[in-house]
Protein backbone atom coordinates (compact mmCIF):
# COMPACT_ATOMS: atom_id res chain seq x y z
CA UNK A 1 0.00 0.00 0.00
CA UNK A 2 1.80 3.58 -0.40
CA UNK A 3 1.76 6.39 1.71
CA UNK A 4 -1.25 7.89 0.35
CA UNK A 5 -3.26 4.65 0.20
CA UNK A 6 -2.47 3.99 3.86
CA UNK A 7 -3.72 7.62 4.92
CA UNK A 8 -7.20 7.09 3.12
CA UNK A 9 -7.30 3.97 4.88
CA UNK A 10 -6.59 6.13 7.94
CA UNK A 11 -9.11 8.60 7.16
CA UNK A 12 -12.25 5.65 6.75
CA UNK A 13 -10.86 4.54 9.76
CA UNK A 14 -11.70 8.30 11.89
CA UNK A 15 -14.41 8.48 10.21
CA UNK A 16 -16.15 6.24 12.53
CA UNK A 17 -14.88 7.83 15.99
CA UNK A 18 -14.69 11.85 17.29
CA UNK A 19 -12.13 13.33 18.49
CA UNK A 20 -13.32 13.53 21.90
CA UNK A 21 -13.52 9.56 22.05
CA UNK A 22 -9.15 10.28 21.25
CA UNK A 23 -9.20 11.52 24.72
CA UNK A 24 -9.93 8.17 26.60
CA UNK A 25 -5.94 8.16 26.87
CA UNK A 26 -5.11 10.49 29.43
CA UNK A 27 -1.49 10.92 27.87
CA UNK A 28 -3.33 12.44 24.62
CA UNK A 29 -2.75 15.74 25.50
CA UNK A 30 1.00 15.15 25.81
CA UNK A 31 1.70 12.89 23.11
CA UNK A 32 -0.01 15.07 20.61
CA UNK A 33 1.86 18.04 20.90
CA UNK A 34 5.45 19.42 20.71
CA UNK A 35 7.15 22.03 23.09
CA UNK A 36 10.14 23.48 21.64
CA UNK A 37 12.22 25.51 24.86
CA UNK A 38 15.36 27.50 24.43
CA UNK A 39 16.89 30.38 26.60
CA UNK A 40 16.85 32.93 23.13
CA UNK A 41 12.78 32.47 22.99
CA UNK A 42 10.99 30.64 26.52
CA UNK A 43 9.02 27.52 25.83
CA UNK A 44 6.92 27.38 22.70
CA UNK A 45 4.03 24.62 22.98
CA UNK A 46 2.07 23.54 19.75
CA UNK A 47 -0.94 21.35 20.66
CA UNK A 48 -2.55 19.28 17.81
CA UNK A 49 -4.12 16.56 19.80
CA UNK A 50 -7.90 18.76 18.90
CA UNK A 51 -7.72 16.50 15.39
CA UNK A 52 -8.83 13.59 14.56
CA UNK A 53 -5.05 12.21 13.65
CA UNK A 54 -4.45 9.13 15.98
CA UNK A 55 -0.89 7.37 16.57
CA UNK A 56 -1.83 5.30 12.92
CA UNK A 57 -2.18 8.27 11.15
CA UNK A 58 0.94 9.61 12.98
CA UNK A 59 2.80 7.28 11.88
CA UNK A 60 1.41 6.77 8.09
CA UNK A 61 1.86 10.52 7.83
CA UNK A 62 5.66 10.77 9.11
CA UNK A 63 6.49 7.72 6.48
CA UNK A 64 4.89 10.09 3.89
CA UNK A 65 7.30 13.18 4.47
CA UNK A 66 9.89 10.50 4.62
CA UNK A 67 9.06 9.10 1.45
CA UNK A 68 8.99 12.36 0.03
CA UNK A 69 12.61 13.07 0.62
CA UNK A 70 11.68 15.45 3.14
CA UNK A 71 14.92 15.14 4.95
CA UNK A 72 17.29 15.34 2.03
CA UNK A 73 15.63 18.42 0.53
CA UNK A 74 15.44 20.16 3.46
CA UNK A 75 19.20 19.80 4.17
CA UNK A 76 19.56 20.63 0.20
CA UNK A 77 17.88 23.87 1.23
CA UNK A 78 20.07 24.83 4.01
CA UNK A 79 23.22 24.15 2.11
CA UNK A 80 22.22 26.37 -1.11
CA UNK A 81 21.65 23.73 -3.56
CA UNK A 82 19.17 25.08 -6.03
CA UNK A 83 15.84 23.90 -5.08
CA UNK A 84 14.21 26.53 -6.89
CA UNK A 85 14.19 24.41 -10.05
CA UNK A 86 11.83 26.55 -12.18
CA UNK A 87 14.40 30.05 -11.35
CA UNK A 88 17.42 28.19 -10.87
CA UNK A 89 17.81 29.59 -7.70
CA UNK A 90 19.32 28.55 -4.73
CA UNK A 91 16.45 29.51 -1.65
CA UNK A 92 18.78 30.82 1.60
CA UNK A 93 16.54 32.90 3.86
CA UNK A 94 17.57 30.89 7.02
CA UNK A 95 21.33 32.27 5.83
CA UNK A 96 20.07 36.06 6.94
CA UNK A 97 19.73 34.41 10.42
CA UNK A 98 22.19 32.31 10.97
CA UNK A 99 24.77 34.46 10.81
CA UNK A 100 28.08 32.08 12.21
CA UNK A 101 29.97 29.77 9.96
CA UNK A 102 30.32 30.20 5.82
CA UNK A 103 28.17 28.82 3.23
CA UNK A 104 29.38 28.17 -0.11
CA UNK A 105 27.16 29.13 -3.17
CA UNK A 106 28.15 28.21 -6.24
CA UNK A 107 32.32 27.60 -5.09
CA UNK A 108 31.44 31.04 -3.13
CA UNK A 109 31.15 31.92 0.47
CA UNK A 110 28.08 34.48 1.05
CA UNK A 111 28.12 34.83 4.58
CA UNK A 112 30.64 37.37 4.84
CA UNK A 113 28.80 39.46 2.36
CA UNK A 114 25.19 39.05 4.37
CA UNK A 115 27.22 40.15 7.59
CA UNK A 116 28.34 42.93 6.28
CA UNK A 117 25.22 44.00 4.67
CA UNK A 118 23.41 43.22 8.42
CA UNK A 119 26.46 45.67 9.76
CA UNK A 120 25.67 48.35 7.41
CA UNK A 121 21.57 48.47 8.09
CA UNK A 122 22.46 48.33 12.00
CA UNK A 123 25.19 51.21 11.68
CA UNK A 124 22.45 53.21 9.22
CA UNK A 125 19.53 52.32 11.83
CA UNK A 126 21.71 53.84 14.99
CA UNK A 127 22.67 56.83 13.01
CA UNK A 128 18.57 57.33 12.07
CA UNK A 129 17.38 56.60 15.42
CA UNK A 130 20.20 58.65 17.32
CA UNK A 131 19.47 62.14 14.97
CA UNK A 132 22.78 61.81 13.26
CA UNK A 133 21.17 60.89 9.41
CA UNK A 134 18.80 63.60 9.08
CA UNK A 135 16.16 65.35 6.95
CA UNK A 136 16.38 68.78 5.62
CA UNK A 137 14.36 69.68 8.30
CA UNK A 138 16.20 68.14 11.02
CA UNK A 139 15.23 64.53 12.79
CA UNK A 140 13.82 61.92 10.87
CA UNK A 141 10.60 61.70 12.44
CA UNK A 142 8.74 59.32 10.03
CA UNK A 143 10.13 56.46 7.77
CA UNK A 144 7.85 55.59 4.75
CA UNK A 145 8.14 52.26 3.45
CA UNK A 146 7.07 51.51 -0.45
CA UNK A 147 6.88 48.25 -1.07
CA UNK A 148 4.22 45.54 -1.89
CA UNK A 149 3.82 41.76 -1.46
CA UNK A 150 7.01 40.57 0.74
CA UNK A 151 8.20 43.72 0.11
CA UNK A 152 5.54 45.10 2.68
CA UNK A 153 3.85 42.43 4.19
CA UNK A 154 6.57 41.06 6.28
CA UNK A 155 7.66 44.04 7.98
CA UNK A 156 4.39 46.04 8.39
CA UNK A 157 2.82 42.75 10.25
CA UNK A 158 6.22 42.15 12.46
CA UNK A 159 5.81 46.27 12.95
CA UNK A 160 2.34 45.95 14.42
CA UNK A 161 3.49 43.17 16.11
CA UNK A 162 6.11 44.45 17.67
CA UNK A 163 4.62 47.94 18.91
CA UNK A 164 5.80 47.54 22.12
CA UNK A 165 9.59 47.66 21.37
CA UNK A 166 8.62 50.25 18.83
CA UNK A 167 11.10 53.14 20.26
CA UNK A 168 12.26 54.65 16.89
CA UNK A 169 10.51 57.38 14.46
CA UNK A 170 7.18 56.79 13.36
CA UNK A 171 6.52 53.77 10.30
CA UNK A 172 4.29 53.62 7.92
CA UNK A 173 3.91 51.32 4.66
CA UNK A 174 2.57 52.12 1.35
CA UNK A 175 2.07 49.08 -0.78
CA UNK A 176 -1.31 49.86 -2.75
CA UNK A 177 -1.27 51.60 -6.07
CA UNK A 178 -4.33 53.04 -5.33
CA UNK A 179 -3.66 56.49 -5.25
CA UNK A 180 -5.51 56.73 -1.93
CA UNK A 181 -2.96 54.22 -0.09
CA UNK A 182 -0.20 57.16 -0.65
CA UNK A 183 -1.94 60.29 0.06
CA UNK A 184 -3.31 59.07 3.18
CA UNK A 185 -0.06 58.20 4.75
CA UNK A 186 2.15 61.24 3.06
CA UNK A 187 -0.74 63.80 4.53
CA UNK A 188 -0.21 65.00 7.56
CA UNK A 189 3.90 64.16 7.71
CA UNK A 190 6.34 66.28 6.92
CA UNK A 191 8.49 65.64 4.13
CA UNK A 192 11.40 67.67 5.52
CA UNK A 193 11.57 64.79 8.06
CA UNK A 194 10.94 61.99 6.54
CA UNK A 195 13.05 58.86 4.97
CA UNK A 196 11.31 56.96 2.38
CA UNK A 197 12.28 53.22 1.93
CA UNK A 198 11.82 51.77 -1.41
CA UNK A 199 11.91 48.16 -1.20
CA UNK A 200 11.62 45.92 -4.02
CA UNK A 201 13.82 43.21 -4.87
CA UNK A 202 13.12 43.46 -8.80
CA UNK A 203 13.23 47.25 -8.98
CA UNK A 204 10.43 46.59 -11.39
CA UNK A 205 7.20 46.57 -9.24
CA UNK A 206 4.94 48.93 -11.04
CA UNK A 207 3.19 49.52 -7.94
CA UNK A 208 5.87 49.84 -6.22
CA UNK A 209 8.09 52.20 -8.58
CA UNK A 210 4.83 54.56 -9.45
CA UNK A 211 4.44 55.40 -5.26
CA UNK A 212 8.00 55.78 -5.59
CA UNK A 213 8.17 58.51 -7.93
CA UNK A 214 4.89 59.79 -6.29
CA UNK A 215 6.78 59.94 -2.99
CA UNK A 216 9.95 61.76 -4.84
CA UNK A 217 7.66 64.17 -6.55
CA UNK A 218 5.97 65.18 -2.84
CA UNK A 219 9.49 65.07 -1.24
CA UNK A 220 10.96 67.51 -4.33
CA UNK A 221 7.84 70.22 -3.35
CA UNK A 222 9.85 71.46 -0.33
CA UNK A 223 13.38 69.46 -0.54
CA UNK A 224 16.11 70.34 -2.71
CA UNK A 225 17.71 66.96 -2.64
CA UNK A 226 15.11 64.57 -2.03
CA UNK A 227 17.59 61.61 -2.71
CA UNK A 228 19.54 62.47 0.06
CA UNK A 229 16.23 60.88 2.12
CA UNK A 230 15.72 58.22 -0.50
CA UNK A 231 17.25 54.52 1.05
CA UNK A 232 16.37 51.86 -1.32
CA UNK A 233 16.46 47.77 -0.91
CA UNK A 234 16.62 45.61 -4.06
CA UNK A 235 18.94 43.26 -5.62
CA UNK A 236 18.71 45.37 -9.01
CA UNK A 237 21.83 48.09 -8.25
CA UNK A 238 21.57 49.54 -11.50
CA UNK A 239 17.88 49.95 -11.04
CA UNK A 240 18.47 51.85 -7.77
CA UNK A 241 21.27 53.95 -9.50
CA UNK A 242 19.10 54.79 -12.97
CA UNK A 243 16.60 55.55 -10.01
CA UNK A 244 18.92 58.21 -8.52
CA UNK A 245 19.66 56.63 -5.16
CA UNK A 246 23.27 57.46 -4.33
CA UNK A 247 24.50 53.76 -3.30
CA UNK A 248 25.80 54.29 -0.24
CA UNK A 249 21.93 54.34 0.84
CA UNK A 250 20.93 50.78 -1.13
CA UNK A 251 21.13 47.81 0.64
CA UNK A 252 21.63 44.72 -1.58
CA UNK A 253 20.56 41.32 -1.22
CA UNK A 254 20.93 38.17 -3.72
CA UNK A 255 18.12 36.24 -5.60
CA UNK A 256 18.02 33.63 -3.39
CA UNK A 257 16.61 35.14 -1.21
CA UNK A 258 12.28 35.31 -2.18
CA UNK A 259 10.32 37.91 -2.23
CA UNK A 260 8.41 36.29 0.74
CA UNK A 261 11.12 34.96 2.80
CA UNK A 262 13.00 38.67 2.64
CA UNK A 263 12.39 40.27 6.06
CA UNK A 264 15.18 38.72 7.84
CA UNK A 265 17.74 40.78 5.36
CA UNK A 266 17.84 44.47 4.37
CA UNK A 267 13.42 44.18 3.17
CA UNK A 268 13.47 44.40 7.53
CA UNK A 269 15.11 47.45 7.25
CA UNK A 270 12.23 49.52 8.47
CA UNK A 271 11.41 47.35 11.46
CA UNK A 272 15.06 47.46 12.43
CA UNK A 273 14.60 51.25 12.75
CA UNK A 274 11.34 50.88 14.45
CA UNK A 275 12.51 48.27 17.28
CA UNK A 276 16.29 49.40 17.35
CA UNK A 277 19.28 46.74 15.85
CA UNK A 278 19.24 44.77 18.86
CA UNK A 279 15.85 43.64 18.93
CA UNK A 280 16.23 42.80 15.36
CA UNK A 281 18.59 40.56 16.55
CA UNK A 282 16.60 38.79 18.63
CA UNK A 283 13.97 38.49 16.40
CA UNK A 284 16.71 37.03 14.24
CA UNK A 285 17.79 34.76 16.91
CA UNK A 286 14.00 33.60 17.79
CA UNK A 287 14.10 32.36 13.91
CA UNK A 288 17.52 30.55 14.22
CA UNK A 289 16.30 28.77 16.86
CA UNK A 290 13.32 27.34 15.13
CA UNK A 291 15.72 27.12 12.20
CA UNK A 292 17.77 24.46 14.11
CA UNK A 293 14.67 22.59 15.68
CA UNK A 294 14.04 21.87 12.51
CA UNK A 295 17.13 20.43 11.15
CA UNK A 296 17.74 18.38 14.33
CA UNK A 297 14.93 17.54 15.35
CA UNK A 298 13.22 13.65 14.99
CA UNK A 299 10.45 14.03 12.47
CA UNK A 300 7.46 13.35 15.39
CA UNK A 301 9.21 15.86 17.50
CA UNK A 302 9.58 18.38 15.07
CA UNK A 303 7.42 21.23 15.49
CA UNK A 304 7.26 22.64 11.64
CA UNK A 305 7.07 19.27 10.54
CA UNK A 306 3.97 18.21 13.00
CA UNK A 307 2.02 21.58 12.13
CA UNK A 308 2.63 20.66 8.08
CA UNK A 309 1.98 17.28 8.36
CA UNK A 310 -1.80 18.38 10.60
CA UNK A 311 -2.17 20.60 6.82
CA UNK A 312 -1.42 17.55 4.93
CA UNK A 313 -4.05 15.66 7.08
CA UNK A 314 -6.61 18.30 6.73
CA UNK A 315 -5.93 19.35 2.91
CA UNK A 316 -5.27 16.54 0.80
CA UNK A 317 -6.36 13.70 3.03
CA UNK A 318 -9.79 14.94 4.19
CA UNK A 319 -10.00 17.11 1.33
CA UNK A 320 -11.30 20.53 3.78
CA UNK A 321 -10.71 23.49 0.97
CA UNK A 322 -9.70 26.45 3.68
CA UNK A 323 -7.46 27.25 6.87
CA UNK A 324 -8.33 29.28 9.37
CA UNK A 325 -5.08 31.63 11.32
CA UNK A 326 -6.54 32.88 14.44
CA UNK A 327 -4.05 34.67 16.72
CA UNK A 328 -5.52 35.92 20.11
CA UNK A 329 -3.00 38.09 20.33
CA UNK A 330 -4.31 41.54 18.63
CA UNK A 331 -0.93 42.58 17.39
CA UNK A 332 -0.71 39.44 15.39
CA UNK A 333 -3.87 41.27 12.99
CA UNK A 334 -1.72 41.59 10.01
CA UNK A 335 -0.53 37.51 10.46
CA UNK A 336 -3.21 36.39 8.60
CA UNK A 337 -2.58 38.51 5.50
CA UNK A 338 1.28 37.86 5.92
CA UNK A 339 0.45 33.93 5.55
CA UNK A 340 -1.99 34.18 2.91
CA UNK A 341 1.05 35.83 0.75
CA UNK A 342 3.70 32.60 2.44
CA UNK A 343 1.22 29.69 1.83
CA UNK A 344 -0.55 30.60 -0.98
CA UNK A 345 2.00 31.72 -3.24
CA UNK A 346 4.33 29.15 -2.24
CA UNK A 347 1.87 26.27 -2.17
CA UNK A 348 -1.25 27.18 -4.50
CA UNK A 349 0.15 25.41 -7.52
CA UNK A 350 -1.49 22.42 -9.41
CA UNK A 351 2.18 21.56 -11.20
CA UNK A 352 4.56 19.20 -9.52
CA UNK A 353 8.11 20.05 -9.88
CA UNK A 354 8.43 17.32 -13.05
CA UNK A 355 5.92 19.19 -14.46
CA UNK A 356 3.07 16.71 -14.02
CA UNK A 357 -0.48 17.58 -12.81
CA UNK A 358 -0.98 16.83 -9.41
CA UNK A 359 -3.53 14.73 -8.54
CA UNK A 360 -4.00 15.75 -5.35
CA UNK A 361 -5.45 18.93 -3.88
CA UNK A 362 -2.78 21.92 -3.52
CA UNK A 363 -2.49 24.34 -0.21
CA UNK A 364 -5.64 25.33 1.10
CA UNK A 365 -7.19 28.89 1.03
CA UNK A 366 -5.88 31.07 4.18
CA UNK A 367 -7.92 33.26 6.06
CA UNK A 368 -8.20 34.93 9.74
CA UNK A 369 -8.43 37.63 11.76
CA UNK A 370 -7.74 38.18 15.34
CA UNK A 371 -9.50 36.89 17.87
CA UNK A 372 -12.01 37.72 19.69
CA UNK A 373 -13.19 39.53 16.70
CA UNK A 374 -13.44 37.36 14.19
CA UNK A 375 -15.84 35.63 16.56
CA UNK A 376 -18.44 38.19 16.29
CA UNK A 377 -18.18 37.87 12.40
CA UNK A 378 -17.26 34.38 10.90
CA UNK A 379 -17.02 32.11 13.71
CA UNK A 380 -20.93 31.39 12.87
CA UNK A 381 -19.75 29.22 10.16
CA UNK A 382 -16.79 27.64 11.60
CA UNK A 383 -19.21 26.07 14.19
CA UNK A 384 -22.35 25.68 12.01
CA UNK A 385 -21.49 25.76 8.48
CA UNK A 386 -21.52 22.93 6.30
CA UNK A 387 -17.77 23.10 5.39
CA UNK A 388 -15.05 22.03 8.02
CA UNK A 389 -12.55 24.74 8.41
CA UNK A 390 -9.31 23.75 10.69
CA UNK A 391 -8.36 26.45 12.68
CA UNK A 392 -5.09 27.42 14.12
CA UNK A 393 -5.46 29.58 17.35
CA UNK A 394 -2.14 31.36 18.94
CA UNK A 395 -2.25 32.77 21.96
CA UNK A 396 0.18 34.25 24.72
CA UNK A 397 0.67 33.57 28.34
CA UNK A 398 1.37 37.16 29.05
CA UNK A 399 -0.10 40.48 27.46
CA UNK A 400 2.73 43.67 27.37
CA UNK A 401 0.05 45.64 29.44
CA UNK A 402 -0.01 44.10 33.24
CA UNK A 403 -2.48 47.18 34.08
CA UNK A 404 -5.03 45.11 31.92
CA UNK A 405 -3.64 41.84 33.12
CA UNK A 406 -8.50 40.72 33.52
CA UNK A 407 -8.32 41.52 29.59
CA UNK A 408 -5.93 38.86 29.18
CA UNK A 409 -7.42 35.96 31.06
CA UNK A 410 -10.96 36.95 29.15
CA UNK A 411 -8.84 36.61 25.92
CA UNK A 412 -7.09 33.65 26.82
CA UNK A 413 -10.46 32.20 28.17
CA UNK A 414 -12.32 32.92 25.35
CA UNK A 415 -9.63 31.46 23.18
CA UNK A 416 -9.59 28.07 24.90
CA UNK A 417 -13.58 28.27 24.94
CA UNK A 418 -14.04 28.30 20.95
CA UNK A 419 -11.47 25.31 20.72
CA UNK A 420 -13.23 23.08 22.54
CA UNK A 421 -16.32 24.00 21.75
CA UNK A 422 -15.38 23.23 17.82
CA UNK A 423 -14.33 19.79 19.13
CA UNK A 424 -16.92 18.83 22.04
CA UNK A 425 -20.07 20.54 20.38
CA UNK A 426 -23.50 20.03 21.63
CA UNK A 427 -25.77 17.82 21.27
CA UNK A 428 -29.89 17.96 20.00
CA UNK A 429 -30.62 16.33 22.96
CA UNK A 430 -28.24 18.96 25.07
CA UNK A 431 -30.16 21.53 23.03
CA UNK A 432 -33.58 20.66 24.04
CA UNK A 433 -32.88 20.20 27.40
CA UNK A 434 -31.45 23.98 26.92
CA UNK A 435 -34.73 24.93 25.01
CA UNK A 436 -36.56 23.05 27.61
CA UNK A 437 -35.62 25.07 30.85
CA UNK A 438 -36.63 27.87 28.53
CA UNK A 439 -40.41 26.65 28.49
CA UNK A 440 -40.49 25.49 24.84
CA UNK A 441 -42.46 22.03 24.20
CA UNK A 442 -43.36 19.88 21.86
CA UNK A 443 -42.19 20.28 18.27
CA UNK A 444 -41.69 23.82 18.44
CA UNK A 445 -38.79 23.29 20.78
CA UNK A 446 -37.55 20.35 18.75
CA UNK A 447 -37.34 22.77 15.77
CA UNK A 448 -35.47 25.92 18.37
CA UNK A 449 -33.20 23.00 19.35
CA UNK A 450 -32.25 21.94 15.80
CA UNK A 451 -30.78 25.55 15.17
CA UNK A 452 -28.35 25.07 18.69
CA UNK A 453 -27.20 22.07 17.79
CA UNK A 454 -23.03 22.78 17.40
CA UNK A 455 -22.04 19.30 15.30
CA UNK A 456 -18.31 19.56 17.12
CA UNK A 457 -15.82 16.89 16.39
CA UNK A 458 -14.26 20.01 14.25
CA UNK A 459 -10.30 20.15 14.45
CA UNK A 460 -7.71 22.78 15.31
CA UNK A 461 -4.46 23.48 16.77
CA UNK A 462 -3.70 25.95 19.64
CA UNK A 463 0.10 27.34 19.93
CA UNK A 464 0.90 28.58 23.14
CA UNK A 465 4.02 30.75 23.62
CA UNK A 466 5.28 33.21 26.92
CA UNK A 467 4.95 36.73 25.37
CA UNK A 468 5.39 37.92 21.92
CA UNK A 469 8.58 39.25 21.95
CA UNK A 470 10.80 40.20 18.68
CA UNK A 471 12.58 36.15 19.30
CA UNK A 472 9.18 34.98 19.50
CA UNK A 473 7.70 36.59 16.76
CA UNK A 474 11.01 35.64 14.58
CA UNK A 475 10.53 31.84 16.06
CA UNK A 476 6.88 31.94 15.43
CA UNK A 477 7.38 33.01 11.49
CA UNK A 478 9.98 30.57 10.31
CA UNK A 479 7.94 28.13 12.26
CA UNK A 480 5.12 28.91 9.46
CA UNK A 481 8.07 29.17 6.62
CA UNK A 482 9.35 25.89 7.59
CA UNK A 483 5.75 24.43 7.42
CA UNK A 484 5.63 25.60 4.21
CA UNK A 485 8.53 24.19 3.08
CA UNK A 486 7.51 20.72 4.19
CA UNK A 487 4.31 21.05 2.75
CA UNK A 488 5.28 21.69 -0.62
CA UNK A 489 7.53 18.98 -0.39
CA UNK A 490 5.04 16.38 0.44
CA UNK A 491 3.00 18.04 -2.61
CA UNK A 492 5.91 17.67 -4.61
CA UNK A 493 5.83 21.27 -5.78
CA UNK A 494 8.20 24.27 -6.11
CA UNK A 495 7.30 26.17 -3.25
CA UNK A 496 9.54 29.09 -4.48
CA UNK A 497 8.21 30.48 -7.67
CA UNK A 498 4.90 32.55 -8.22
CA UNK A 499 4.41 32.28 -11.84
CA UNK A 500 0.31 32.38 -10.95
CA UNK A 501 1.05 36.67 -10.71
CA UNK A 502 2.18 37.05 -14.26
CA UNK A 503 -1.03 36.62 -16.46
CA UNK A 504 -2.34 39.28 -14.66
CA UNK A 505 0.98 41.51 -14.80
CA UNK A 506 1.08 41.16 -18.09
CA UNK A 507 -2.91 42.02 -19.02
CA UNK A 508 -2.83 44.94 -16.77
CA UNK A 509 0.07 46.42 -19.23
CA UNK A 510 -2.01 45.76 -22.36
CA UNK A 511 -5.67 47.38 -20.65
CA UNK A 512 -3.67 50.82 -19.51
CA UNK A 513 -3.96 52.16 -22.77
CA UNK A 514 -7.39 50.99 -23.40
CA UNK A 515 -8.59 52.30 -19.95
CA UNK A 516 -7.37 55.48 -20.30
CA UNK A 517 -8.85 55.95 -24.00
CA UNK A 518 -5.34 55.66 -25.93
CA UNK A 519 -6.38 52.77 -27.40
CA UNK A 520 -9.73 51.42 -28.73
CA UNK A 521 -10.47 48.16 -26.10
CA UNK A 522 -11.18 45.92 -29.53
CA UNK A 523 -10.19 42.71 -29.82
CA UNK A 524 -10.85 41.79 -25.72
CA UNK A 525 -13.84 39.77 -24.07
CA UNK A 526 -17.09 41.32 -24.24
CA UNK A 527 -17.07 41.93 -20.42
CA UNK A 528 -13.54 43.61 -20.08
CA UNK A 529 -14.76 45.91 -23.02
CA UNK A 530 -18.16 46.86 -21.57
CA UNK A 531 -16.78 47.18 -18.25
CA UNK A 532 -14.21 49.87 -19.99
CA UNK A 533 -17.22 51.47 -22.05
CA UNK A 534 -18.91 51.99 -18.27
CA UNK A 535 -15.71 53.53 -16.58
CA UNK A 536 -15.25 55.41 -19.47
CA UNK A 537 -18.56 56.55 -19.21
CA UNK A 538 -18.57 57.52 -15.76
CA UNK A 539 -15.46 59.85 -16.15
CA UNK A 540 -12.37 57.43 -15.56
O1 LIG B 1 3.81 39.71 -7.68
C1 LIG B 1 4.38 38.83 -6.79
C2 LIG B 1 5.68 39.31 -6.25
O2 LIG B 1 6.70 38.98 -7.11
C3 LIG B 1 5.92 38.74 -4.87
O3 LIG B 1 6.40 37.47 -4.89
C4 LIG B 1 6.85 39.76 -4.29
O4 LIG B 1 6.93 39.63 -2.91
C5 LIG B 1 6.18 41.03 -4.75
O5 LIG B 1 5.71 40.72 -6.05
C6 LIG B 1 7.05 42.25 -4.78
O6 LIG B 1 8.15 42.10 -5.62
P1 LIG B 1 9.35 43.09 -5.56
O7 LIG B 1 9.97 43.01 -4.21
O8 LIG B 1 10.29 42.66 -6.64
O9 LIG B 1 8.84 44.49 -5.80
Amino acid sequence: MDNWAALRACKQASATRRITDLFDDPARAAEFSVTLSDAATGPVHFDYSKTNIDAETRAALIDLAEASGLESRRNAMFSGEKINVTEGRAVLHTALRNLDGSLEVEGEDVMPEVRATLARMESFARDLRDGRIRGAGGRITDVVNIGIGGSDLGPAMAAIALAPFHDGPRCHFVSNVDGAHIHDVLDGIDPETTLVIVASKTFTTVETMTNAETARAWMARTVRDPARQFVALSTAQDKTTAFGIDPARVFGFEDWVGGRYSMWGPIGLSLMIAIGPMNFHAFLKGASVMDQHFLTADLAQNMPVMLALVGVWHRQVLGYPTRAVLPYDQRLARLPAYLQQLEMESNGKRVAMDGSELEIPSGPVVFGEPGTNGQHAFYQLIHQGTDIVPCEFLLAAKSHEPALAHHHRLLAANCLAQAEALMTGRSLDEAKALMKAKGFKGAELTRQAKHRVFPGNRPSTTLVYPQLTPAMLGAIVALYEHRVFVEGVVLGINSFDQWGVELGKELAVQLLPMVDGSKPAEGRDGSTQALIAALREMGI
